[in-house]
């Protein structure tokens, strides 16, 4: 029966930032579990190398999360190519900078809240006016435990995943009852994004929280298909925190 409920058989996803890391484990889930899948992020030659590995119903678009015309013509694409959309999981982001945050540039600043905040608010939107508002959906924000509390030199990223979290609570109101808006704040996840924070800790076998162990992409695509599936059918405006309990220390 539970797993009868996580069967996505007859479901649309797109998810950006799908070529490596956490979306890729998130678009390879999915299409384990009977999704079409279209993966997308700005490079195609990565993108179709990764979709090439997934057995299941796939496809590749790329665009770049923080552009608002290549937003709308990848969730087109993918209507046209499957049919529909139920599932958009807002996965692409960025961090150019590590410092004091009083230091950073303009530049940079805008560049980490276009492609981190505005970025899912645009896919969202295009979700929303070419399919959802009458076809109901998911949307799945990826944010950071980084959001919900102080991680040093990161303080920009770390407020756009804050500010994700909130739009995350708008949308939910605003966008029920057809479609349920969640967020995922995953902890320290190997993959290459976060090499700077957890290279440094080499091959240590414990690592500073509950779980011990540095988080896995798989870690988050599992709470990622919760949240996609009919398991999740009453959870709207929620931030699951996935980091191995770092967060109670
Ligand atoms: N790893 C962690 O410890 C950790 C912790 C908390 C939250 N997160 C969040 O998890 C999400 C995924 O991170 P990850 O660790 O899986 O990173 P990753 O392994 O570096 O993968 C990032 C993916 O995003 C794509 N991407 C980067 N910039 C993009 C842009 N401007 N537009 C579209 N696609 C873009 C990349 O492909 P292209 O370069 O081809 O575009 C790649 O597919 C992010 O939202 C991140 O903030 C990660």
């Amino acid at each position: 029966m539970a797993i009868e409920s996580l069967d996505l058989k007859g479901k649309v996803a797109l998810v950006t930032g799908a070529s490596k890391g956490i979306g890729a484990a998130i678009a390879r889930i999915y299409a384990e579990h009977g999704a079409s899948v279209m993966l997308s992020s700005r490079k195609i030659d990565a993108l179709e190398e990764t979709a090439a590995t997934i057995e299941g119903d796939t496809a590749v678009f790329a665009a770049n999360g923080g552009n608002p015309e290549q937003a709308q013509a990848c969730v087109a694409a993918t209507i046209e190519r499957f049919g529909g959309l139920d599932i958009l999981v807002n996965n692409a982001a960025t961090n150019p900078y590590f410092g004091r945050t009083i230091d950073i540039d303009l530049p940079r600043f805008d560049k980490i809240v276009e492609v981190n905040l505005r970025g899912p608010f645009v896919w969202t939107q295009e979700a929303w006016k070419q399919v959802m508002a009458t076809g109901g959906g998911t949307v799945i924000n990826i944010a950071s435990v980084g959001g919900l509390t102080y991680s040093g030199p990161i303080g920009v990223y770390d407020m756009s995943k804050a500010a994700l979290i909130h739009l995350t609570k708008h949308l939910a109101d605003e966008m029920g009852p057809g479609v349920r808006v969640n967020a995922i704040a995953p902890g320290l996840i190997k993959t290459d994004f976060a090499r700077a924070l957890w290279e440094p800790g080499g091959d240590r076998a414990e690592w500073p929280w509950p779980l011990a162990r540095l988080g896995e992409p798989l870690d988050v695509a599992r709470t990622a298909l919760y949240l996609a599936s009919d398991l999740s059918s009453w959870v709207t405006g929620e931030i699951i925190v996935v980091d191995g309990g770092a967060m109670v220390r």
